[in-house]
């Protein structure tokens, strides 16, 4: 099968060809637009990951080169309209979960960078400065962490949190019998949101879900608690977040995604003038840390997204029973 592989970078394009079973790959730097949706011409099928668009103008375009199959390489699809794929007849295979740790422990690394300052100890130290003033932070043992959102991702980071002695507790409308079992006690959103010194969120972006942090859930936060974001930019209503952090009422955020991210994530932009004003007040802020949606970024999850992508699109060429497919 001839595919065009969107959005890619030197380590996408690293991985899928290492595991590349017998398909012919054309790699493009460029994200799939309505404006890139032309580069698709004349082939059987397209790759994409979570900043490529498949609104209906882009999935026209696509039906309209013949093309009946998108290959996500990753998890989330909330960049698909799905209903109007299936009005095209095009089938929407993703991977459902790729190493979740990988995710659940970036989730964590941010939690105790931005609890116990490592960054700014790293630079410190760099300068000369061995000065501890500013830098205390608190334990996370004993610490209580709401997580929101216990599928995948949620429950790996429960099992690391709880080896770190933290007192969890989650919300999730479909509670894991498993996590219960354990010990686990689940809550209304609000309730969940007042007990916790940090929120983490592993839910996914839906109608529901969406802005799900913004200005009324906000007021139902610990003075001084912090709020990760490894999930969805779009979960979290951000102008509404930076006035929290204005006032104190949050006291750390840690963001690994952000609603506006794709003009901005997986670029090297460094020599250029930021144009997101929104960004740039959050980069300003002492207690906030930010990566580039980095949390799926190692090896073992680079390895079982290629892995994934071909079985899919190996059992769409056979005709098998596709498991991965995402329907409406
Ligand atoms: P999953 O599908 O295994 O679990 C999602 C959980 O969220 C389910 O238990 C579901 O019942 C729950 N949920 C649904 N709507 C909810 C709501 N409104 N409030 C609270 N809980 C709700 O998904 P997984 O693998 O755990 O991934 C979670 C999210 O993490 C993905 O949707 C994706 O957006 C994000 N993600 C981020 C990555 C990164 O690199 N930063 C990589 C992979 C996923």
């Amino acid at each position: 099968m001839k595919i065009a592989v969107f959005s890619t970078c030197d380590y996408d394009q690293e991985f899928l060809e290492k595991y590349n079973t017998s398909h012919q790959l054309v790699f493009f730097e460029q994200a799939l637009n309505p404006d890139s949706a032309g580069l698709a011409q004349g082939f059987d099928a397209v790759c994409l990951f979570v900043n490529d668009k498949g609104d209906a103008k882009v999935l026209s375009a696509l039906a309209g080169y013949g093309i009946k199959l998108i290959l996500l390489r990753c998890a989330g699809f909330n960049n698909i309209d799905l209903d109007f794929a299936e009005e095209m007849c095009i089938k929407i295979l993703r991977v459902p979960a790729y190493s979740p740790e990988a995710v659940a422990e970036h989730t964590m690394a941010m939690m105790l960078t931005l609890n116990r300052k490592t960054h700014k100890a790293y630079n410190r130290i760099r300068e000369g400065n061995f000065s501890l003033t500013s830098l205390m932070g608190f334990n996370m043992h004993g610490s209580k962490v709401a997580l929101i959102g216990t599928g995948n991702i949620g429950k790996a980071l429960y099992k690391i949190l709880k080896g770190f002695g933290c007192r969890i507790t989650a919300y999730d409308p479909y509670p894991d019998a498993e996590l219960v079992a354990d010990g686990l006690e689940y809550m209304g959103l609000h309730e969940a949101l007042s007990n916790a010194e940090i929120v983490s969120l592993h839910c996914p972006l839906t109608d529901e879900s969406f802005h799900m942090i913004n200005e009324q859930s906000l007021k139902y936060f610990k003075k001084g608690s912090m709020l990760i974001n490894t999930s969805r930019g779009a979960l979290i209503d951000t102008p509404a977040v930076v006035g929290s952090l204005k006032s104190g009422q949050l006291g750390y955020l840690g963001l690994d995604v952000y609603e506006q991210e794709a003009a901005l994530f997986f670029q090297d932009l460094s020599g250029t003038v930021i144009q997101d004003d929104l960004i740039a007040r959050l980069i300003s802020f002492p207690n906030v840390l930010i990566t580039s949606h980095q949390g799926f970024f190692t090896r073992e999850a680079m390895q079982q997204i290629a892995e994934t992508t071909f079985l899919n699109a190996d059992a769409f060429l056979a005709g098998k029973n596709l498991v991965n497919e995402i329907k409406p």
